[in-house]
């Protein structure tokens, strides 16, 4: 019989040290469960700052350029993501199990760039979502849109299914054409998807006032690409959106369409985590391409 006497007198109950406590990174996260914040961690690398690389796109365009084969031009950028967001077909598909990136998983669509695209449904069931071990799931919100009332409730029936299922909602503001990109129509659009339950919110940079956004929105606000711009540019404006309160980027074409993807991924890396100026970070674009000029 193995003894136990010495094991007993050997216990040390850390009587003079109360448990520690520690405190969540993710801003507005504190009060959720343990689910949430284990997914949240995940995305936002333990920290309170992510680098989301988008390739979403062909759920409503289709074979968008850079996106032809996500096998060749998007797999080998993974590791240096923080998370993917991405459909649950490419996942599936072509995504290796093995990754250690985050998923955050398209869970809204239905319209094609043919129609009227605010005419969106949930296009997943949160129980995929655990199936795939997505650490989120995005829905875009038609703010001002022609059909917004329908937008957000595809919202906020992903927030209840996620807080069932302990997995985090991204909300993304979708301008339409006719709507003004400011930060009038950016603060009450972000606000609104926090307000009724989104733990993230992606929107877009405006020049005027983005800190206005970030501080009235009561979670994290990540920054959304947009169309390919100069290096030097985007890499600007994810400078200026960190330094304006945003907590990460969730970026697409201005990473996948470059002649350098994995440079420039690495250089929106540099700001976004190291606090890299635009100007260091393009050095550094520079660099590591050996010289790309896009
Ligand atoms: C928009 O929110 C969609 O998810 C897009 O497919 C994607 O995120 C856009 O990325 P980017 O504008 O950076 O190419």
């Amino acid at each position: 019989m193995a003894d136990l006497d010495g094991n007993i007198d050997s216990k040390d109950f850390g009587l003079n040290t109360p448990q520690t406590a520690h405190s969540f990174p993710v801003k507005g996260a504190d009060q959720l469960d343990f689910g949430m914040r284990h997914r949240l961690a995940r995305i936002f690398a333990g920290g309170e700052r992510t680098v989301m690389l988008a390739f979403d796109h062909g759920y409503f365009q289709g074979p968008t350029s850079g996106l032809e084969r996500v096998d060749l031009n998007i797999v080998p950028l993974a590791p240096y993501a923080d998370a993917l967001m991405a459909t649950r077909g490419i996942v599936r598909s072509v995504i290796p199990a093995q990754t250690n990136t985050a998923l955050v998983l398209r869970a809204s669509g239905g319209p094609s760039i043919l129609k009227e695209l605010s005419n969106e449904r949930i296009a997943m069931d949160m129980t995929d979502a655990v199936r795939i071990d997505a650490s989120a799931v995005a829905v875009q919100v038609f703010v001002g849109g022609e059909h917004e009332t329908q937008s957000i409730e595809n919202m906020t029936r992903l927030v209840d299914a996620g807080l069932g299922a302990g997995i985090p909602v991204l909300g993304v503001t979708a301008v339409g054409k006719e709507l003004t990109r400011d930060a009038r129509y950016l603060g009450l659009a972000t606000r609104i998807i926090a307000e009724l339950g989104a733990q993230i919110v992606k929107t877009y940079y405006c020049e005027e006032g983005f800190q206005s956004v970030t501080k009235g929105c009561p979670v994290p606000v990540i920054m959304a690409g947009g169309k390919k711009l100069a290096a030097l540019d985007a890499l600007t404006m994810a400078y200026r959106a960190i330094d304006e309160g945003a907590a990460g980027v969730d970026m697409g074409r201005n990473i996948f369409q470059r002649q350098a993807p994995t440079a420039m991924i690495q250089a929106v890396r540099g700001v976004v985590h190291q606090g890299l100026s635009a100007a260091h970070a393009h050095e550094l674009y520079r660099e590591l391409s050996h010289g790309a000029d896009d």
